[in-house]
């Protein structure tokens, strides 16, 4: 394949991802504050550690799209910012669930343009330890219960 064609194929990808990013981070984002404000510092400090984590990964991709000769374009994309605590778990799984099968979709097309492909298998490493994280904490609350579960969180 072409380096060119290869390239492309980099670049959208890339250019989807920050966009993607910039949009659910900010959702980890609010509902960090969201839960703060509720008292539940330790479930704000950790969605705030995500949302750290993912911002460091936008400046990456962001480095990797302008080494391709582009800046990122970013598309706004819809994203729901919820109150309940439950809530936000199951829309954060939902989110994740679906971004990660994506990324997997994804990944082989970026075969030949190894630093991008390096870029996104590791990025794909912090967003299976998040999805497990994020299972932990929907099991803990089946298990133990909302109450029991919100008062470690203080
Ligand atoms: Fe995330």
């Amino acid at each position: 394949m072409a380096t060119t064609l290869i390239n492309d194929k980099s670049i959208k990808i890339l250019q989807d991802i920050v966009s993607g990013l910039i949009c659910s981070s900010k959702q980890h984002f609010l509902h960090s504050i969201i839960n703060r404000k509720k008292g539940f510092v330790k479930l704000a400090d950790r969605m705030l550690e995500e949302y750290n984590e993912e911002t460091t990964t936008i400046a990456k991709f962001t480095a990797r799209l302008l080494e391709l000769g582009n800046v990122p374009k970013v598309e706004s994309l819809n994203i729901e910012v919820l109150y309940e605590v439950q809530e936000q778990f199951k829309m954060e799984l939902e989110e994740q669930i679906k971004g990660m099968d994506w990324l997997n979709k994804v990944l082989p097309q970026i075969k030949g343009d190894k630093v991008t492909e390096q870029l996104l298998t590791s990025y794909l490493q912090d967003e299976n330890k998040h999805l497990s994280w994020l299972k932990q904490q929907v099991s803990l609350i089946e298990t133990i219960g909302l109450q029991n579960y919100l008062s470690r969180q203080l």
